[in-house]
């Protein structure tokens, strides 16, 4: 099994959980540009109890996208614990990552996610219960701030997390209440990284190797996890190793090998349902993610809507490249915002 790959020498980049992204097919892409760290999309401890196939979607990885957590969310302890212990069993994962940030209703009305944010107690008992659940399985866990921007407590659940024996947190700096919306509070993430020992990692915002080195220069932040950004630009973890390594900045790839990832990302995902049409209409959003950093961006989203085959996309790649002039290096913004 693997350690988490936290040492004075690294400044691991982390790829962000996100829901309904970073499948199997896309964490790989990710991974192949330079992401050190993946964590699965969420799934709740009921969810692992019942183990249907969606479950098994969500915990499925292969060996190559180590190290990886799965990251569980649930407001009961004794179950998150068992839940825990399952996974460890079922697919034995690098670590657990236990969600304390998600903003959304469905799961904040069950007391999940961002909800303990305001019940630390709770909070407390389920890192603690899931810690000695699965040791010596390294834990981890990912929060927001705060509920709202009344109650900003991180440095708080911070503390009592590092307490319970978390061994490692990432902090998105936004308040539940924010959802997507405002910035970021990097001064916020700063002080937590300052404030506990265990290492942190700081998200929210990062969207190009520049902010990325200046935030680790401004913080004492001891890895950085990117999410929205990698959407668009799955290279950006390339761009940001290379810059913290050398600061010289990376040009985008040139535009044939964007749809190579692209074109790669469709045929891994008809390959993992088995099917292709509903593979392909699954993708869509996802192919409209892409199209931000593509020329003539509007023009390939009204295509995108209706896709339905690989072939269809290999025929707009095709003609986009031939109007494009080349398939060289495009100018184009390093990620597109
Ligand atoms: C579509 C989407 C799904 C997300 N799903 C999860 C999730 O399952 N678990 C989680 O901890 N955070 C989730 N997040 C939050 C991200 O992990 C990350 O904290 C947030 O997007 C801020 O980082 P960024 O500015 O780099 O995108 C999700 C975000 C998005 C946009």
């Amino acid at each position: 099994m693997s350690a988490l790959p936290f040492s004075e020498a690294t400044f691991p980049l982390y790829l962000a959980p996100m829901a309904g992204v970073t499948d199997k097919s896309f964490r790989q892409i990710c991974k192949n540009y330079g992401a050190d760290v993946l964590v699965t999309e969420f799934v709740s401890a009921e969810g692992v109890f019942r183990r249907n196939q969606r479950t098994r979607e969500y915990l499925d990885f292969d060996e190559i996208e180590r190290p990886i957590g799965v990251q569980l969310f649930g407001a009961d302890a004794a179950h998150m614990a068992e839940a825990a212990r399952q996974v460890v069993d079922w697919v034995a994962p690098d670590f657990i990552d236990l969600n304390f940030g998600c903003p959304v209703n469905k799961v904040v009305a069950k007391n999940g996610g961002s909800a303990l944010l305001k019940d630390c107690p709770t909070l407390a008992s389920v890192a603690h219960s899931v810690v000695q659940a699965v040791g010596p399985v390294p834990v981890t866990a990912k929060i927001r701030i705060g509920w709202d921007a009344d109650r900003i407590n991180a440095r708080d659940v911070a503390k009592i997390l590092e307490n319970c024996g978390i061994a490692a947190l990432a902090v998105h700096g936004r308040t539940r209440a924010q959802g997507y919306s405002g910035e970021a509070d990097w001064r916020v993430i700063g002080e937590v990284a300052q404030s506990v020992a265990m290492p942190v990692i700081g998200n929210g915002d990062l969207a190009s190797a520049e902010s990325v080195a200046r935030r680790r220069a401004e913080t004492n932040i001891s890895g950085a996890m990117i999410g929205r950004a990698a959407m668009s630009a799955p290279w950006i973890f390339r761009q940001i190793k290379h810059y913290l390594a050398t600061g010289e900045l990376l040009s985008p790839p040139p535009l044939s090998e964007r749809w190579n990832i692209i074109l790669d990302h469709c045929r891994a995902e008809v390959r993992e349902w088995g099917v292709e049409e509903p593979a392909m209409r699954s993708l869509r959003a996802r192919l409209m993610a892409y199209s931000k950093n593509l020329p003539e961006a509007k023009s390939l989203r009204d295509k995108f809507q209706y896709v339905s085959s690989v072939a269809e996309v290999e025929k707009i790649a095709g003609r986009h490249i031939t109007q494009s002039g080349s398939s060289a290096s495009h100018p184009m913004p390093l990620v597109a915002t």
